[in-house]
């Protein structure tokens, strides 16, 4: 275990067996409307996930990323800035969302809002985690890895000031790396 982390919240094991359970469910629901979805990763937290979940996906997709991010200080819906686009256009394309960790909300709303204001037909979510006591946008995950509680958790893409998205569990820092 690394050093800086507390306790281990969720095991490389328990995520890749979970991935595979994702992606049967994933396959089944989308070939049963006979469609493939274009998943669309969000920068740069889902990576890890991303990585796992597709290799248990069994159909054609394809994948592609977005990085956006919110305007701190504002508290209003409504405001996050675009870093980068996706590379086609989403007209009339079913978009399975993959996400890190639905904390407040916030973010997959407004991403959500802005693929279907873009023509997507349809925008699913698939979220690694989920906190959802911290939810203030009424918005959840399509699919769910994992409920999380109350705490500030890293690895598996999840950062702290950028450092230990590469661990491969998710776990929860020492307290005193905070101060
Ligand atoms: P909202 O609040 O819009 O934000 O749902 C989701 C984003 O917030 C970040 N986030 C975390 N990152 N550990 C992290 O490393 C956490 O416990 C945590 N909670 C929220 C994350 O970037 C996510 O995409
Ligand atoms: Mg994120």
């Amino acid at each position: 275990m690394h050093k800086d982390v507390k306790k281990i919240l969720i095991s490389e094991e328990e995520i890749v067996k979970r991935c595979e359970e994702l992606g049967r469910q994933i396959t089944a629901d989308y070939e049963a409307k006979q469609e493939a979805p274009l998943l669309v990763g969000l920068l740069k937290g889902s990576v890890p996930f991303l990585a796992e979940l597709i290799k248990h996906i069994d159909m054609d997709i394809m994948f592609d990323f977005m990085d956006v991010s919110s305007y701190e200080g504002t508290q209003s819906v409504g405001n996050i800035r675009v870093i980068k686009d996706l590379d086609s256009s989403i007209n009339g394309v079913s978009i399975l969302l993959v996400e890190d960790i639905v904390d407040t909300g916030r973010t997959l709303a407004e991403v959500k809002r802005m693929l279907l204001n873009k023509g997507a037909k349809e925008v699913k979510i698939v979220s690694l985690l989920d906190k959802p006591q911290r939810r203030v946008v009424d918005i959840s995950a399509d699919y769910v890895g994992f409920a999380v509680p109350n705490e500030f958790v890293i690895g598996y893409g999840l950062d702290f000031d950028q450092k230990y998205r590469n661990l491969p569990y998710v776990g929860v820092l020492k307290d005193e790396l905070y101060e």
